[in-house]
């Protein structure tokens, strides 16, 4: 299973309900990364889509603990265990955990690879993803620089060493 992210210097993901700044670069990359596959996010993600409306052209798994929640177009799960069930259909590698921090969190021990998105700046931030150099990930690759509306950024892989 994969997880999907992008990341300020602090680790920073999210402030208010919204992504820390838009890189257009970095949603091109995830939208290659993602397209046809499965991502699977919390409810309150979801909600912070353009619409509130799903991803176009990938499945939609949005967990919710409300059973009453409705999203036209998503899998909806009402716990952890409900969403591995449902995902029990979809091969590992398809799958990309992609937020926000509640769900990173939950589902971190079952990914086995992370692209993260590196941005080397600072942002007040209130959600964060956990801090893989100190987690026992490996970095395997990285890019050189990019750069949008000012905001250097690299994308990064790590894999969860191996034991
Ligand atoms: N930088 C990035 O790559 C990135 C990616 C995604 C999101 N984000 C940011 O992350 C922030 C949102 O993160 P967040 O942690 O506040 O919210 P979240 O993880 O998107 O959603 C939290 C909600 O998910 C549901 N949930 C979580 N665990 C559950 C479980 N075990 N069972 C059932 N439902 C569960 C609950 O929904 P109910 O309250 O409906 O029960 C919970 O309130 C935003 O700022 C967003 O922009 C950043």
């Amino acid at each position: 299973m994969n997880a999907i992210v992008v990341v300020d210097k602090n680790w920073g993901i999210g402030k208010e309900g919204n992504l820390l700044v838009h890189l257009p670069g970095d949603l091109k990359y995830y939208k290659e990364k993602t397209l046809g596959k499965v991502v699977v996010i919390g409810r309150k993600t979801l909600e912070s889509f353009p619409g509130q409306k799903p991803l176009q052209g990938r499945t939609n798994l949005v967990i919710t603990r409300d059973e009453s929640y409705r999203a036209e177009g998503c899998i909806l799960c009402n716990s952890k265990e409900d969403a591995l069930e449902r995902l029990k259909e979809f091969e590992d590698k398809d799958i990309f955990i992609s937020g926000g921090e509640s769900i990173y969190r939950e589902f971190m021990d079952l990914c086995d690879t992370f692209y993260v998105t590196k941005i080397q700046e600072e942002f007040e931030a209130d959600r964060y993803f956990p801090r893989l150099d100190d987690m026992g990930m490996e970095m395997v690759w990285q890019s050189e620089p990019c750069e949008d509306k000012g905001v250097t950024y690299r994308f990064c892989k790590y894999v969860r060493e191996q034991l």
